[in-house]
């Protein structure tokens, strides 16, 4: 069998700082597997004048997974080639279009899987001759179909609780995406299935996030409140995700940004990344039991060694080294 190959993409901003606990926990863990490291965002915008260039693609289309650190720079904010777009390409050439965002904290555990390819990102978009500027909202009931079913299977291996979000008092897009997710449900018969207007689910999640066992959502609304799940979780450094395809390799990144205001101090919580990387061992590489075991040792620093947004004093390379020792001990 071919060996496993993960392609690495540090991105910008903390992205080196977190992607580098990231490989020195995946050589510990997954020692054979092969690990290429390549540009993404503004760092290969610099570098080859183009956020994602032709040969960061083809090296992750061939591979088994793709492990991300976030994109963007200040330095690009009004520029007309984007970090952010690296990253949308990638996504939408890897159609991985399922986004699954899990925040699990006290009594909450609740999994958001947002639609990653469609919508508002990736409509038309222009400028009119009067000065007018447009982004337009676009769905196939294709495209609603697949992801929705990605939740109910979801769903149906946890507590069979599903949460479909929408504007559907507002938007035919949400009216259609109601529909759907309605024709789907009998495919489901011990998935339970409650549609919820999106400033409500705001509120909802705000104030009880443990309603929720599984939601799904469109892209836009899946970014919003996949930020506000993990604000009520413990924070955006602890946020992962996984996004993944019918076929071929998965993205596993942060919720999180390149966090400019702290970038460079070694003081970012690689918890997401690390996150993510179990995601990977999980779903990329199907290597449960390195997963589960990354997840508890991630616990064990959380307890132990926690970083500073969650009130301690570790840096992000001394929680990482914390999550590998605590690998270490448990392996023996
Ligand atoms: P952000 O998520 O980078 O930061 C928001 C706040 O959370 C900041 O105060 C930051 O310091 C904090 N934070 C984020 N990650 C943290 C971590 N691991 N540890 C501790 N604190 C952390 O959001 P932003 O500032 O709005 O965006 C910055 C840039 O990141 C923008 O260019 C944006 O486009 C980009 N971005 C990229 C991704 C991605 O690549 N998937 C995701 C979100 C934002
Ligand atoms: C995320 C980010 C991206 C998104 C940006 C950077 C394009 O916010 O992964 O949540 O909006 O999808
Ligand atoms: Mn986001």
């Amino acid at each position: 069998m071919r060996k496993p190959v993960v392609v690495l993409l540090p991105g910008d901003g903390v992205g080196p700082e977190v992607a580098r606990e990231a490989r020195l926990v995946l050589e510990l863990v997954a020692p054979d597997v092969e690990i290429a490291e390549r540009l993404i965002g503004a760092a290969a915008i610099r570098a080859a004048g183009d956020p994602l260039p032709g040969e960061t693609l083809s090296v992750c289309r061939e591979a088994t997974a793709v492990l991300k650190g976030p994109v963007g720079d200040p330095e690009f904010d009004a520029a007309d080639v984007r970090p952010e777009q690296g990253l949308l390409r990638l996504r939408a050439a890897l159609d991985a279009y399922a986004n699954l965002r899990p925040s699990v904290w006290g009594d909450v555990d609740l999994l958001v899987v947002r639609e990653l390819v469609g919508g508002l990102y990736f409509g038309a978009s222009g400028v009119r001759d009067d000065g007018t500027v447009f982004d337009t909202c676009e769905y196939h009931p294709s495209q609603v179909e697949r992801v929705a079913r990605r939740a109910f299977a979801l769903a149906h291996t946890r507590r069979g609780a599903l949460t479909s979000i929408d504007k559907a008092n507002v938007l035919e897009t949400s009216r259609m995406w109601r529909r759907v997710v309605n024709e789907i449900a009998p495919e489901f018969p011990d998935v339970s299935v409650e549609h919820m207007l999106v400033d409500n689910a705001a509120m909802q999640l705000a104030t009880t996030p443990q309603q929720f066992d599984v939601i799904v959502t469109e892209n836009m609304f899946g970014d919003i409140l996949s930020d506000l799940a993990a604000a009520v979780t413990g924070g955006l450094g602890l946020a992962p995700s996984a996004s993944l395809s019918d076929s071929g390799p998965g993205i596993f990144e942060p919720v999180h940004g390149s966090a400019p205001d702290i970038a460079g101090r070694g003081i970012a919580n690689p918890t997401a990344m690390l996150r993510s990387t179990a995601l990977l061992l999980e779903h990329g590489l199907g290597r449960t039991a390195e997963a589960q075991a990354l997840v508890r040792a991630v616990e064990h620093a959380l307890a132990t060694s926690p970083t500073q947004d969650l009130g301690g004093t570790a840096g992000t390379a001394e929680f990482g080294a914390a999550v590998r020792e605590q690998l270490a001990l448990t392996a023996a």
